[in-house]
């Protein structure tokens, strides 16, 4: 089965087409990149991608679920339930603990406390901040707030992790060590990852890499 599949999805704003036609499947546990410069539609692909936006046409499935012509209460489902979600920075709840940010999707989901205890546990421990369950988000280092929100999207076993920008705000050797992370974490639970960049070193840790320019993905080469 496929994961994420975007076929021909098109999506105009402000007379501009930011998406002209974009293809791109992603299979269970597989990962990709794309790259792009600053304002080129990278956060619109993954708004679009995750349901949030609907494009213009075209074809947005996420784990069996036809999203582009879903109605929200679908879309909102589904993004729930089967998609992780990573951001460049300060996405963390500043008034709870690391360990209750992370347990939030699963929260939401309606999964008891004590199920997410030990769940939060775990992925706590597979991204290595085992012991920083119960320390505030300002108490605790950039790449370690990283590694959280990474935690955050995983905890509750989404078919397929969107991460914008997710090293942005991290230096270099960091970024790498919170990449890696997330790809091998990820892919060993088996969701799929797509990671929109504009750090090449960070796209290259991907299995596949795109180009993301006038609209459209063309495969890169590295
Ligand atoms: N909500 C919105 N409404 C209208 N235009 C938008 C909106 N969000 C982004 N844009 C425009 O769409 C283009 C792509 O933006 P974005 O996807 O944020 O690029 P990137 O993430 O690659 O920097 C930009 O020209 C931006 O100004
Ligand atoms: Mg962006």
């Amino acid at each position: 089965m496929t994961t994420l599949s975007l076929d021909h999805v098109v999506l105009t704003r402000r007379g501009v087409a930011v998406l002209a036609g974009i293809e791109l499947t992603l299979g269970p546990g597989r990962t990709a990149a794309v790259m792009g410069r600053s304002g080129v539609g990278k956060t619109t692909l993954l708004e679009v991608a995750c349901g949030l936006v609907r494009p213009d046409s075209g074809a947005v499935v996420v784990n069996g679920v036809r999203l582009d012509d879903a109605r929200d209460a679908l879309r909102s489902r589904t993004r729930l339930r089967d998609v992780g979600l990573v951001f460049q920075r300060d996405e963390l709840l500043p008034e709870l603990t690391i360990g209750e940010n992370v347990s939030l999707p699963l929260r939401l989901s309606g999964a008891a406390a004590a199920d997410s205890s030990a769940r939060v546990a775990e992925v706590l421990g597979l991204l290595d901040i085992g012991d920083l369950a119960g320390r505030g988000t300002d108490e605790v280092s950039g790449g370690q707030l990283q590694r959280a929100a990474i935690a955050r999207a995983l905890v509750h076993r989404p078919a397929l992790v969107l991460a914008d920008e997710p090293t942005a705000a991290l230096d270099e050797a960091t970024a790498r060590e919170a990449m890696a992370l997330l790809l091998t974490t990820a892919s060993a639970e088996g969701a799929a990852v797509l990671v929109v960049t504009h750090d090449a070193s960070v796209a290259d840790m991907a299995e596949t890499t795109y180009s993301l320019s006038d609209g459209r993905l063309t495969p890169r080469d590295r």
